[in-house]
């Protein structure tokens, strides 16, 4: 983008593809760190004069309309972020969006109603999304990739577009990359890796990578049990994903042959059902060894005992990355596995790098300063695939 902000921009039309994916209740958002994020690019380029074309998807609504995905929320936010009227189109490639990007003044910035209310966004059928590509090309003179979040998709929006326009990376993307080839190329060691959340599907192929590459690697959220029935224990009623059972015992074995330290949870925080996250009624919880968790309980959280020993594991960390909650952390009984985590992280003289939609908004919920961490990403299965050495859609469009 400074090559693009180096020469005349003013009067152009810039198409920014943003990640504007934010958590919401109702209509409220409930975290804005992905808004705040592309504010330095979207306020660089309207400050050099361009007419700013805001576009993002939100959610996963089946490419057509649909009140609950709208992304006028997430327009009001970045108004009063910049401290400046934002126009919302209520249509993505539409009259509204024709309309309102040819109203666009010089400086003036737009946001376009999310992308996936249109099936050509995320179609499979790459005639589908190059048919829905050049709708948005007609919007723009310039593209500026910038939804790092996104990156690891091909979308039209991502993918298909960029190729059109005259094509630049934001300055989030370049932040980010630049962050992530730290943990990629040349890690400083100790390299610890925390990785939490509900499924271990999710982050099979992650630590398929990183058991040749972390020196330790620490697991909880609920993808923890899987891991510890694949050692033969008893887990309750806790989350199971039965079908990953076979690859998890395996990469328990490769860790062993490897020396990389693949450490589970020593006890867990169990109840006999799911919190109510919305009433946040307390739920009781009790602490049992990982090996006795009763038949009718789940684990929710990871215990005290693990807690210490992440945060003693965490401690002489050089790079921690950390990808995940520990826990049900929406509920104040379980959110404790969680701030040992971030506090360990905070500790450390190491430096952290958390990745993930959920363990950033976490940080930021859970009241912590995210300015003392070393990043934190705004992508999370993105973040995950860029480790796991991927390619990534997003960004190969943007490096020719
Ligand atoms: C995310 O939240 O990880 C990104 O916004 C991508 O969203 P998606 O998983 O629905 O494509």
């Amino acid at each position: 983008i400074d090559e693009l902000l180096a020469g005349p921009v003013a009067g152009k039309r810039v198409f920014v593809r943003a990640d504007l994916n934010v958590p919401l209740s109702g209509t409220t958002i409930t975290d804005d760190g992905r808004i705040r994020a592309v504010l330095p690019t979207v306020k660089a380029l309207a400050e050099a004069g361009a007419r700013v074309v805001v576009a993002s998807h939100l959610g996963r609504p089946k490419g057509a309309p649909d009140p609950a995905f709208s992304l006028a929320p997430a327009a009001a936010r970045l108004g009063e972020l910049l401290g400046a009227d934002v126009a919302f189109a209520t249509d993505t490639v539409g009259e509204s969006a024709g309309a309102t990007v040819a109203q666009l003044a010089d400086g003036q910035v737009a946001v376009l109603e999310n992308l996936r209310f249109n099936a050509g966004e995320t179609s499979k059928d790459d005639a589908e999304r190059a048919a829905f590509a050049d709708l948005l090309a007609g919007l723009a003179d310039i593209y500026v990739g910038d939804g790092f979040g996104a990156v690891h998709r091909g979308h039209a929006s991502v993918f298909d577009l960029p190729a059109r326009l005259p094509h630049y990376a934001g300055h989030l993307i370049a932040t980010e990359v630049g962050v992530l080839k730290k943990l990629t190329e040349d890690v400083k060691r100790p390299y610890v890796v925390a990785l939490g959340g509900a499924k271990v599907s999710d982050k099979l192929a992650v630590i398929d990578q990183l058991l040749g590459k972390a020196d330790r690697i620490l697991i909880g959220g609920g993808m923890a049990y899987t891991f510890l029935k694949a050692k033969g224990y008893e887990i309750g009623s806790s989350l199971l994903q039965e079908d990953q059972l076979a690859a998890v015992a395996e990469y328990l074995e490769r860790a062993e042959k490897t020396g990389v330290e693949l450490v589970l949870p020593v006890d867990a925080l169990v109840s006999s059902a799911f919190p109510d996250l919305k009433a946040k009624a307390p739920a009781d919880p009790t602490a049992v060894a990982a090996d006795a968790i009763p038949a009718d309980q789940m684990g929710l959280d990871i215990g005290p005992e693990t807690r210490k020993l992440y945060a003693s594991k965490i401690a002489d960390a050089a790079t921690v990355f950390w990808n995940g909650p520990m826990g049900v952390f929406e509920h104040p009984d379980f959110a404790e596995g969680t701030k040992a985590v971030a506090q360990a992280l905070l500790d450390s003289e190491a430096f952290t790098v958390v990745g993930g939609g959920d363990s950033a908004a976490a940080v930021r919920i859970l009241g912590f300063d995210e300015n003392a961490f070393g990043h934190i990403s705004t992508g999370g299965g993105a973040s995950l695939e860029y480790l796991e050495g991927k390619t990534l859609p997003g960004l190969a469009a943007l490096e020719d």
